[in-house]
């Protein structure tokens, strides 16, 4: 019994000992503007870290994972070899994430996560223009619809932690309705009416802690929607045809008004 409970507290012990702790990070953006081919850079070199907690042990490995595609990272050890570091010199919005933190150590493995956060930002190559100046309130092009058409809203945001996406519609929460339904965090607009006019805005909004402050961060894309009546075209032909009417009847006067003068001449 006195063997067990030794042996119980030198395992607890042990796997306390064997604890990491690690870095959690955000990266600093001053625009919210990215897409694929060029995502957007921070302004501020990262350095993610991670160590045992226990200032004794020591590291003869370390490696990091991000785990968005599984991509391992070298990082390099201080001097003492008790903190693995790796740096990102101009950090991307695809650097966001998590990041597993693997460390050797003469007693055994660690096993640790660290962060970086990325407010919400889009990432598409559609355009977009910044709201009076505001760079985290965008707009993209409007979109012209004929009624009865539809027509699908996306709100294509990223960001770590996943942002949560809220819509609205002319500053009012979206009310569903038979001609509004969500699919996901994309809004269908089917068989629209000249009602379903209006301003659509995505916000995507997310939250993170570290340093001892959480701060919450939202991102706003405007997207105008314009409902046209489906006998639109008729208006442009009605005015080529009247334009047709008129002239032929010009000519047809002077052609009257001339023969009339050479009669009488
Ligand atoms: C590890 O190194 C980083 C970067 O130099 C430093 O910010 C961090 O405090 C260090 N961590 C420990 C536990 O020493
Ligand atoms: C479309 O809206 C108009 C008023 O704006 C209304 O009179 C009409 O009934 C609506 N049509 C449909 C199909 O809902």
């Amino acid at each position: 019994m006195k063997n067990l409970f030794l042996i119980t507290s030198l395992l607890i012990g042990s796997a306390l000992a064997l604890a990491g702790r690690g870095s959690k990070s955000a990266l600093v953006l001053v625009a919210a503007r990215s897409t694929e081919a060029h995502p957007i850079h921070a302004t501020d070199p990262i350095t993610i870290w991670c160590a045992p907690d226990n200032p004794q042990v020591v590291i003869s490995k370390a490696t990091f994972i991000r785990l968005r595609d599984n991509e391992k990272l070298e990082p390099t050890l201080n001097p003492t070899k008790k903190n693995a570091t790796y740096t990102f010199g101009s950090p991307s919005i695809n650097d966001a994430g998590e990041y597993k933190c693997e460390l050797e150590t003469p007693h055994g493995k660690i096993s640790h996560r660290v962060f970086i956060y990325s407010r919400p930002i889009v990432h598409s190559h559609e355009h977009f223009t910044e709201h009076e100046g505001h760079e985290f309130h965008l707009e993209s092009t409007g979109t012209t619809i004929e009624k009865g058409e539809s027509v699908s809203l996306t709100c294509p945001v990223t960001g770590y932690p996943k942002p949560v996406v809220k819509w609205t519609k002319d500053g009012a929460p979206l009310a569903l309705s038979s001609s509004v339904s969500m699919e996901g965090t994309t809004v269908i607009l089917s068989s629209v009416n000249y009602t379903d006019a209006g301003t659509y805005s995505c916000e995507a909004v997310n939250e993170y802690t570290f340093n001892g402050k959480t701060s919450k961060m939202l991102l706003v894309v405007d997207k105008m929607v314009t409902v046209r009546s489906e006998y639109q075209w008729v208006y442009p032909l009605a005015v080529i045809v009247i334009t047709l009417v008129l002239l032929t009847t010009i000519i047809i006067f002077c052609e009257w008004r001339n023969n009339h003068a050479a009669r009488k001449a």
